[in-house]
């Protein structure tokens, strides 16, 4: 008979990865409790295709975070809730540090005070900056050029000094770029405004944008254009189940990040976007954008190593064809 698995709380748990993550932990027989403010997430989804209770709330109000820990037995949680907009982090970086660094330290002192050690962290490339090697391993020089990321790496620091000081155990993820959709078309991604360039791409196909631009067609790359690493959702939220796993064990706080390993470019996305679709898509040349390197590619091996991690699918056809099932169901055709 198999030991009972614990309860896990997931915050964020209404947005794209959060959600995915709870569709994996639900199959892999963990009861979730999900706490989401719903700015962005989707109560409908989670109401739909999860089994999870959802409490609406904050990670910045303590006494509701008291009270999830007083009446539920939580053993780990999973903190996916953030501000993800790097342009809007900009324009306001108090909104960021608020919800993503005070949030967090909130959160991680109520799990203290209710004595739960156990922390998975949604981290990003981002903090590396411009890379100096590529493909990026987990100790190269971090150099946030963007609030949000510098949000991402506060927390961070804060989670080495906890782990010291206080006996916290960590998994901090750092994700390439999230795309794709559950291989079953339960969930995807539906952010509002969105700014990834594989669903931009989708509703270019279905006719809800004229074209989708190429933001500098002159890096030295092979066509021209940016190499991202794009990374099926669905292979970020089995990591996270071993994540889990690995804490369960006893293991100790880790900063994994989590590719593909494979670079994609913006004209190689656009093509097989076309191929998957069947539609023309209309790409416009556009200038360079600020602060965007030629490649960003994460090397994975820790992930292999350490929580013996394997992507399921790591090709872009894969990546794209979940994405386009979900687009299609969800938004159907620009009438
Ligand atoms: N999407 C990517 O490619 C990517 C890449 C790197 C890192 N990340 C990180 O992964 C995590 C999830 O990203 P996503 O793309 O699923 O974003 P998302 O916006 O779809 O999900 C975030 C969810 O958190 C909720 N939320 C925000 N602040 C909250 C708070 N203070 N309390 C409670 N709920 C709150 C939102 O309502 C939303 O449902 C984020 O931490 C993000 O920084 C994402």
């Amino acid at each position: 008979m198999s030991a009972e698995k614990p309860t896990i709380l997931v915050t964020g748990g209404a947005g794209y990865i959060g959600s995915h993550a709870v569709l994996a932990l639900e199959a892999a027989g963990y009861p979730v409790i999900i706490l989401d403010s719903l700015e962005y997430g989707h109560k409908e989804l989670v109401e739909q295709s999860l089994k999870a209770k959802l409490i609406e709330g904050k990670t910045t109000d303590r006494a509701l975070l008291d009270h999830i820990f007083q009446t539920h037995n939580i053993g780990a949680v999973m903190h996916f809730a953030a501000y993800i907009a790097v342009g809007e982090s900009v324009q306001e970086p108090a909104k960021y540090y608020y919800n993503n660094v005070v949030g967090t330290l909130t959160l991680l002192e109520a799990m203290l005070a209710a004595d739960i050690k156990q922390f998975v962290f949604s981290s990003t490339c981002a903090i590396y900056g411009p890379p100096k090697t590529v493909p990026i391993p987990e100790d190269h020089p971090k150099n946030p050029i963007s609030p949000y990321a510098s949000s991402k790496l506060m927390v961070e620091e804060m989670l080495k000094d906890f782990t010291k000081s206080y006996g916290l155990n960590a998994v901090v993820f750092r994700y390439f770029n999230a795309a794709g959709a559950d291989p079953q078309g339960r969930l995807g991604e539906d952010h509002q405004p969105e700014t990834h360039l594989i669903p931009l791409v989708l509703q270019a196909a279905l006719g809800r944008r004229e074209n989708i631009a190429m933001f500098g067609t002159d890096y030295d790359t092979p066509d021209g254009t940016c190499i991202r690493d794009y990374i099926h959702v669905a292979d970020l939220a089995s990591a996270h189940v071993l994540g889990v796993e690995y804490l369960n064990k006893g293991g100790e706080t880790a900063f994994i990040n989590l590719g593909n390993g494979n670079g994609f470019s913006v004209r190689e996305v656009i093509e097989t976007a076309r191929q998957v679709t069947g539609e023309a898509i209309s790409a416009v040349e556009r200038d360079r954008r600020p602060g965007d390197p030629p490649r960003l590619i994460g090397s994975s091996e820790q992930a292999r190593r350490i929580l013996g991690w394997q992507p399921q699918y790591a090709d872009l056809e894969s990546i794209i064809a979940h994405a386009w099932q979900w687009h299609l169901h969800r938004h159907g055709r620009a009438s």
